[in-house]
């Protein structure tokens, strides 16, 4: 098509290429020449001279690498689009990443081995975005609207108030082919040139009185000012226009209820602005006021957001110190019970032994419940300082044979009570990954507890196998003929000093099941339990980790 291969080479693009490698830098832009694209080739190896380079000068295309060291892709992408958001940005990788892999996507995707369809593929992102805005427009017909739509676009992905002003100012001076524009914006009763594009100097970062000004004339009067010539307008301070090259203007309010700024045009020579001008020019302007109101909503969403964000990051921190605190606590409670209860145990055998006739039975007695319950308050803080060590031991991760281990626990079980009928299988080879010393005391527990809930019946059947969960993953468990309990006391075992039977029935201090609890989490598990009274009780838990 060599009349559209013209129509591009006149148009200068001016083009940022990010890319670490000088030969795919001169490669890229002698494909986009050799093609056709008349281009201004800016281009940065590092993620600071890139960002320096957006914030520096305007461009009409971006090019870049997946990634240069120390600065990726997506942040390259994500920095463009924040400060050109209607700028197409391009990837030119080696290895181009596969739609959809990406958070923000890329207008367009060209792998390095593949230049050819570089240019092919420039020119399909710059038709759809409608740039380059150099574009000539000699009629505020259908192609004012065409272009207005795609100002329309590209605002609402515009992110700060900076990008608005950067679309609008190019974009209304091409809508109407006029010299120059500027985005003024309402400070109190002061209008504030912010931002310009125009073929010589105006006001920008100057500030006049609403009352000094045709900004802000057409803000207090919330309408259009339309001047063909402004040296025969009393509105304009024409001292102010000496310097300048403007000859005639449009100036619109943004917003019609309580204007918040204005966008003027400008020509060098004496201009009738037409009808349709100013309805374009207008409708630009409410598409501003929207764009800045969601800009707003934004920028106060963000904040909320990162508001957010910190008081969860100070508390989840707040939280660690807490439970390090109490685990600490509980360690050094337990730590320190034990010595004034080894010196009540050992001085109630002492008194036993030396004075032991002087007692009566009822003396005995008493001694004898001493004696008992420092025992009990042994093994209580025994368990305690396990439940303490096993939330804070480090996990070093293994194959575990559980099924040797339960072969083995079951047989140090048989042998403390070799008078006890009671038959144990164990499903063969169920092989996982985990913790071998921590996993050891789950099995522990809930056999010994299976053992000991099953002491009171003839023939007691214990069982340790798998079976699907109700989402299809393993679960393991261990399943007795025994005592049993109320279901619906199933969730609360898990607390520490949870029993449902009494001690003199089945001695215990209830921290057992705590202890596999926390164990079963640690490895990302869940542990679940069904019984019913005098029928038998079944724990299962399943081991994500276990990849076996
Ligand atoms: N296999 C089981 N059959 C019936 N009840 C059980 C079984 N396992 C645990 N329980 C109930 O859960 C409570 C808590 O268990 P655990 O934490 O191991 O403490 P302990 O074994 O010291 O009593 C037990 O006291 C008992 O009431
Ligand atoms: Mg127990």
């Amino acid at each position: 098509m060599p009349g559209e291969l013209v129509e591009w080479a006149e148009v200068k693009l001016r083009v940022l290429h990010l890319e670490d490698n000088r030969d795919d830098v001169e490669l890229v832009r002698r494909s986009l020449t050799r093609d056709g694209i008349g281009c201004d080739v800016h281009a940065v190896s590092t993620g600071p001279e890139y960002l320096a380079a957006l914030q520096r000068s305007e461009f009409d295309l971006i090019l870049s690498d997946s990634g240069v060291p120390g600065f990726d892709g997506q942040s390259a992408m994500a920095a463009a689009y924040d400060r050109f958001p209607g700028v197409p940005f391009i990837v030119v990788s080696g290895n181009p990443p596969p739609a959809g892999e990406l958070g923000l996507q890329p207008a367009g995707s060209i792998a390095k081995t593949d230049l050819g369809a570089l240019a092919p593929e420039v020119r399909r992102v710059l038709r759809n975005s409608s740039i380059p805005t150099e574009e000539p427009l000699t009629t505020a017909g259908a192609d004012g609207m065409r272009q207005l739509v795609s100002v329309v676009q590209r605002l609402s992905l515009a992110r700060n108030l900076q990008a608005v002003m950067d679309i609008v100012r190019r974009a209304a001076r091409n809508l109407v082919n006029a010299d120059g524009a500027t985005f003024v914006l309402r400070d109190g009763d002061m209008c504030y040139y912010a931002e310009e594009d125009a073929i010589g100097p105006l006001w920008k970062g100057k500030r006049f009185p609403l009352t000094a000004c045709i900004s802000g004339w057409s803000m207090l009067n919330r309408q259009a000012a339309v001047i063909p010539d402004i040296y025969q307008d009393a509105r304009i301070p024409h001292n102010a226009y000496r310097p300048t090259f403007v000859q005639a203007l449009v100036m619109t309010p943004i917003r019609t209820i309580a204007p918040v700024g204005a966008i003027g045009v400008y020509w060098a020579d004496n201009h009738q602005a037409t009808a349709a001008e100013v309805d374009l020019l207008q409708a630009l302007a409410d598409s501003t006021s929207v764009a800045i109101e969601s800009v707003d909503l934004l920028a106060n969403l963000e904040e909320r957001v990162h508001d957010r964000t910190q008081e969860l990051f100070r508390r989840s921190a707040e939280l660690e110190v807490l439970n390090r605190e109490l685990e600490a606590f509980s360690y050094s409670v337990a730590h320190d019970l034990r010595s004034p209860l080894v010196t009540i145990d050992g001085f109630s055998r002492l008194l036993l032994e030396n004075c032991g006739t002087q007692l009566d039975a009822e003396g005995h007695g008493h001694l004898e419940r001493i004696t008992g319950a420092a025992q009990r308050m042994h093994r209580l803080i025994d368990d305690l300082l396990e439940l303490s060590k096993v939330v804070r031991a480090p996990m070093h991760h293994a194959a575990v044979d559980l099924s040797s281990l339960a072969l083995e626990i079951a047989q140090g079980l048989r042998d403390a009570a070799p008078d006890r009928q009671a038959q144990i299988e164990v499903e063969p080879d169920l092989i996982v990954e985990g913790d071998a010393g921590l996993l050891r005391i789950v099995l522990e527990n809930l056999l010994s507890n299976a053992w000991k809930f099953t002491s009171k019946i003839d023939a007691a059947r214990i069982e340790f196998g798998t079976r699907p969960d109700r989402s299809g993953r393993t679960a393991y468990y261990v399943r007795d003929n025994g005592a049993g309990f109320d279901p619906r006391q199933a969730a609360n075992l898990f607390s520490p000093f949870r029993r449902l039977h009494p001690e003199s029935q089945f001695p215990g201090t209830g921290v057992g099941l705590a202890t596999v609890q926390r164990i079963i989490h640690r490895h990302g598990g869940e542990i679940t339990a069904e019984a019913a009274v005098d029928r038998g009780a079944c724990f299962s838990f399943t081991l994500p980790t276990a990849g076996f």
